[in-house]
C-alpha cells in the first residue's frame, strides 16, 4: 500500500489527514501521484474555492485515478467528460460530487456527477458537465484536458438520493437552475435505472413519480434536454418535466416548444406538488436555491424533506 500524506481540510480532527491509497491505485503513474500530492498540499486563497466552501462536508476516503475517455460539447459554455474509474473501491450516490485533483493545477475542482451510479457499477464510467469559468479547474477541463488525461477523484457531499430496496415509494420534485442540473440528472437517471430493474424483476426499490423543473438561460443552455425528454417519453407514468428559459432571444424550435415555458419557474407550479410524502431536491445558483427552500418551508414541507445544493 502506498501512503500519501495530503492536506484534507474537511477531515474530522484537523487539517492533515493521511490518505492511504489502496493497492488498486498503484495504476497511478508516478507523475500523477507526484502532482496529486503537490496539488493537494497547496491551499487555495480563493473564498469561493470548492475545498473551502465544502470544508465541513463529509468525504469518502478513496482517492481514485480517473482517465478521460470521452469529451463532448453540451452547449456553447459547457463541456462534458466521461471518465473511467477502474478502482472498485470508488463508488458514489446519485447527487454527490467529487473533489477533482488535476496534475499541475494547484486548485482542486468540485464537480457533480451527472451520470447514474449504475453506469459506474456496470462500465466503471462517470460523467461530468463543466461550465466554462475562470476557475482554474474549469479552465483546465475546457482548454487542456484531452483523451487519456489522468486526474484523481474523491467523492463527497450530503446531497443525494439513495433509497433502500425496502423503502416505500417516494415522489420526488427536482428543481434545477443552469448547471445545477448535474446532480439532479444523476438522480433522474438513477431513478430510471431503478424503475427498469423493478419492472424487470418486480424487486428492488419501486420509485414514485418524479417531476423535474429545470430552468436555464436559453434552449442551447438547457443541458441534456434530449436525454431528459427521452426519459419522459420512456416512462410517461413516472417521469414528467417542465423546462424553462429565462433569456431566450431566438425562436424556440417546433420540436421543443411543447415542453418549454418562457420565464422562470414559479412558486405556484411548485405548490401544486407539495405533499408530506414528497422529497424536494434543489440545485442551482444560491438565490434560486434559497428562494425555493424558503417557499417550501413556508408551505409546511418538513425540513428533512428538503435537500439543496448551491452551485456557482
Ligand atoms: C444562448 O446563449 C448563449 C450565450 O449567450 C449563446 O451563445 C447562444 O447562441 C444562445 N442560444 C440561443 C438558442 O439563443
Ligand atoms: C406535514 O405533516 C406535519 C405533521 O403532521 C404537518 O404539521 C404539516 O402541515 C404537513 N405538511 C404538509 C405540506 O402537508
Amino acid at each position: 500500500m502506498a501512503c500519501v500524506a495530503v492536506l484534507v481540510p474537511g477531515l474530522v480532527g484537523g487539517s492533515l489527514g493521511a490518505i492511504c491509497m489502496r493497492a488498486a491505485s498503484s495504476r497511478l503513474t508516478r507523475s500523477t501521484l507526484r502532482h496529486l500530492t503537490l496539488t493537494s498540499t497547496m491551499k487555495s486563497k480563493r473564498k469561493t474555492d470548492h475545498l473551502e466552501r465544502t470544508a465541513s462536508v463529509v468525504r469518502r476516503e478513496v482517492v481514485a485515478v480517473a482517465k478521460v475517455c470521452g469529451t463532448a460539447s453540451e452547449s456553447p459554455s459547457v463541456k462534458s467528460l466521461r471518465l473511467l474509474v477502474a478502482d472498485k473501491d470508488f463508488s458514489f450516490k446519485a447527487g454527490q460530487w467529487i473533489d477533482f485533483f488535476i496534475p499541475g493545477v494547484s486548485v482542486v475542482g468540485g464537480f457533480s456527477m451527472c451520470s447514474s451510479p449504475r453506469l459506474l457499477e456496470q462500465e466503471r464510467m462517470i460523467e461530468l458537465a463543466v461550465k466554462h469559468t475562470n476557475h482554474p479547474p474549469a479552465l483546465w477541463v475546457h482548454n487542456e484536458c484531452t483523451l487519456d488525461s489522468e486526474v484523481a477523484v474523491r467523492v463527497g457531499g450530503e446531497f443525494f438520493f439513495d433509497p433502500q430496496p425496502t423503502d416505500a415509494p417516494r415522489n420526488l420534485v427536482l428543481i434545477a437552475g443552469g448547471v445545477g442540473i448535474n446532480p439532479l440528472l444523476s438522480i433522474l437517471r438513477y431513478s430510471a435505472d431503478l424503475h427498469r430493474e423493478w419492472a424487470n424483476k418486480r424487486s428492488g426499490y419501486e420509485i414514485g413519480t418524479i417531476k423535474l423543473f429545470y430552468s436555464a438561460k436559453n434552449t442551447s443552455e438547457l443541458l441534456f434536454k434530449k436525454n431528459i425528454l427521452d426519459l419522459v417519453s420512456e416512462f410517461p407514468e413516472k417521469i414528467a418535466c417542465s423546462l424553462h428559459v429565462t433569456k431566450q432571444t431566438t425562436q424556440i424550435s417546433a420540436e421543443l416548444r411543447p415542453y418549454i415555458t418562457e420565464g422562470r419557474i414559479t412558486e405556484e407550479e411548485i405548490k401544486d406538488h407539495i405533499s408530506n410524502e414528497t422529497l424536494f431536491y434543489i440545485c442551482g445558483p444560491p438565490p434560486m436555491t434559497d428562494f425555493f427552500s424558503k417557499q417550501l418551508e413556508n408551505s409546511c414541507v418538513p425540513k428533512e424533506h428538503i435537500f439543496f445544493e448551491k452551485w456557482w
